[in-house]
């Protein structure tokens, strides 16, 4: 059998292999979903992972950034390695889906799709395990507490990858919006920074008839969040993307009496470092600058939270090349931009090579909605697509071989 036929032939043994257990695997997909568990408190959910991957003989470790698995899986004289990563945590929102499998933990709910991608990777991984060709080291992370964006750094801080050593990581999430079982891929920064501000505007209390008699830190908050645009617009270079909301603000209680101090919490999103740490200068010095201005003060709590999703270029190529050779350049959607939302697998590139791709979710309400839903159909492409990633990452010499024939 010539390279061409027998890949032909892998790809197909990997769809009909996984088709005969697919039925099982969204039964578990439902079963998560119904059971959803907040950031660090995913113990049902990690202890089931952590059952099936031992009873497909991985050599399953737990306890990684408290809830975190890391499986591993061995095979061949191979020396590469590949690390693949789903999140596991759900939302602190109440599902008004009305699906027969909705959540029972009241005000819980997998509202981002992260048991689409535990049931995704679980799939590809029994595959590999029961009849996967590869040569060398399989890693699977199941990562805690995406959504509060902690878990990915709290396990590299427990050693992740020093006593999982790997040579590329990867990782995707489902995308509501582009067709069902599409696939996109970016190079380069893929997904934002996210930081966050809390601002104090500190004035002097008053009758709201005398205000000659106060400092009103309210018309001081206001003129603040007008200026403040204009850091996006007159400070930072106009090729950069930059995203400064202000989505919440506080201040008094009365019409009738002007407060002491007005809280505004700002969200700051952007896809460089080095605006990054612009943005973290000049947002601090125009609230300064503004509440002085009315005789105010602004007191500046300027919190960095993670840094923008850099996809790697060699590695996102092949991933692409993998996507395209298993599906056809019909499934990938080249169309699909960088995103403005953020994800904690920053923290994974920032120490290894890899890249976070997109799976479509097609017309599903958007993610974090009450009304969201993972489309099941995705599970078995993904997970398809998965399985060949390592097949041809750790593609075993004999194969590299029989391509020379
Ligand atoms: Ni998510």
């Amino acid at each position: 059998m010539n390279a061409i036929t027998k890949n032909a032939q892998f790809i197909d043994d990997v769809e009909q292999g996984i088709a005969g257990y697919i039925d099982e695997m969204i039964e578990l997909r439902h079963d998560l979903h119904r059971y959803p568990e907040l950031a660090f408190k995913e113990v049902r959910t990690s202890g089931v992972i952590a059952g099936l991957l031992s009873g497909w003989g991985y050599e399953v470790a737990t306890g990684i950034a408290g809830t975190g698995v890391v499986a591993t899986l061995k095979r061949g004289e191979g020396t590469r390695r590949i690390a693949i990563r789903a999140d596991m945590d759900a939302l602190p929102i109440n599902e008004t889906t009305n699906l027969s499998y909705a959540s029972r933990n009241p005000g819980v709910m997998h509202a981002c799709g992260h048991d689409g991608h535990t049931a995704i990777l679980l799939t590809a991984a029994r595959y590999l395990a029961e009849s996967g060709h590869f040569s060398g080291t399989l890693r699977l992370i199941f990562q805690p507490a995406e959504e509060i964006g902690a878990g990915a750094r709290k396990m590299l801080s427990e050693g992740l990858f020093e006593r999982f050593p790997v040579d590329a990581v990867y990782g995707l999430h489902n995308w509501p919006g582009v067709a069902v079982g599409q696939f996109g891929f970016v190079a380069g920064p893929a997904m934002a920074s996210v930081d966050q501000a809390i601002i104090r505007i500190v004035g002097k209390g008053g009758h709201g008839a005398e205000p000659h008699n106060a400092v009103d830190p309210v018309v001081a908050a206001a003129s603040f969040i007008v200026a403040l645009q204009s850091v996006v617009s007159r400070n930072v270079d106009p090729r950069e993307m930059v995203v400064v909301t202000v989505g919440s603000i506080h201040g008094g209680s009365a019409s009738n009496v002007i407060p002491e101090n007005v809280e505004i919490k700002l969200t700051v999103r952007t896809y460089s470092e080095a605006i990054r740490q612009q943005l973290k200068e000049r947002i601090p010095a125009l609230a300064r600058a503004q509440a002085e201005s009315f005789g105010a003060r602004a007191d500046v709590d300027y919190r960095l939270g993670f840094p923008a999703v850099v996809n790697h270029e060699e590695e996102t190529a092949f991933a692409r090349g993998v996507a395209v050779s298993t599906f056809g350049e019909s499934r990938i959607d080249d169309e699909f931009k960088p995103r403005t939302a953020s994800e904690d697998f920053a923290f994974f590139l920032a120490k290894q090579p890899g890249t976070y791709l997109f799976v479509g979710n097609g017309e599903s309400a958007a993610l974090h909605s009450p009304h969201y839903n993972f489309d099941d159909a995705i599970i078995a492409p993904a997970a398809r697509y998965w399985v060949r990633l390592v097949e041809v990452f750790l593609r075993n010499d004999n194969w590299i071989e029989e391509r020379h024939e």
